[in-house]
């Protein structure tokens, strides 16, 4: 492969399509951008104000203080918030929560979807997401749709935060309520909801496991 290209995955919450876009990066040799890391740190900042994350009209104000940046370090992404590390913080409920009514918020996405462009100017790379093929990147060369069906992506999420000891008291169906929540405002949003791009590759990774799916990715890349 020549020159610089653009590998855009979009999917719900829980697909797989981070654990696939960093395997697929990782094999290529380029850069692995999670574009929901952005809007958890916008999240996170609501929350450390105390206002609401679906408040617009207090959101939008608090926009042109807010610095979000991305640095990577070992081919691992890091968001700072304002200068401050919060790669961290921003993988909890309340946190996913929050970046999904944040986003929602056009003058928000607008913010974020410029930040992301620009990083797909000068640097190959992957891009995870839910309108990366449609509105960041129109013009990738690879345009990829990561699902899996609820239950299968509601038990991966339950796993992680199991593992991470972040369940927060929450059992199975809670956080299948909560994943079905957040998939209704993601796709049901006005400005550039979650959609498959109609030029995107469908990926169903709800029986496969990482490997497959990273290297389903790979094989139409011909990587
Ligand atoms: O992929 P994630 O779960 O980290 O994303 C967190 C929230 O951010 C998700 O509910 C929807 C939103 N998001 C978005 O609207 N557009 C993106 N490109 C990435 C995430």
């Amino acid at each position: 492969m020549k020159g610089i290209f653009s590998v855009a995955i979009d999917g719900p919450a829980g697909a797989g399509k981070s654990t696939v876009a960093k395997g697929v990066a990782k094999r290529l040799g380029i850069v692995y951008v999670d574009t929901g890391a952005m809007y958890r740190a916008v999240g996170l900042k609501t929350i450390r104000l105390g206002i609401p994350s679906d408040d617009e009209e207090r959101v939008v104000p608090i926009l042109d203080d807010t610095d979000i940046s991305l640095v990577f370090s070992d081919g691992l992404q890091h968001i700072l918030l304002d200068g401050e590390d919060v790669t961290g913080l921003i993988r909890t409920q309340e946190v996913s929560n929050a970046a999904s009514k944040v986003s929602a918020i056009p003058a928000v996405r607008h913010k974020m979807v410029k930040l992301q462009q620009k990083l797909a100017e000068n640097t190959s790379l992957t891009m995870d997401g839910r309108d990366i093929c449609m509105y960041v990147l129109p013009n990738a060369q690879y345009k990829f749709f990561v699902t899996a069906s609820p239950e299968a992506r509601t038990l991966r999420r339950y796993k992680e935060l199991e593992e991470k000891g972040k369940l927060e008291g929450m059992n199975f169906n809670e956080l299948l309520l909560e994943m079905a929540e957040r998939d209704k405002r993601d796709s049901g949003r006005d400005c550039m909801p979650l959609k498959k791009a109609p030029d995107a590759i469908l990926i169903d990774t709800t029986y496969m496991d990482v490997e497959t799916s990273i290297q389903t990715v790979l094989n139409h890349i011909g990587g």
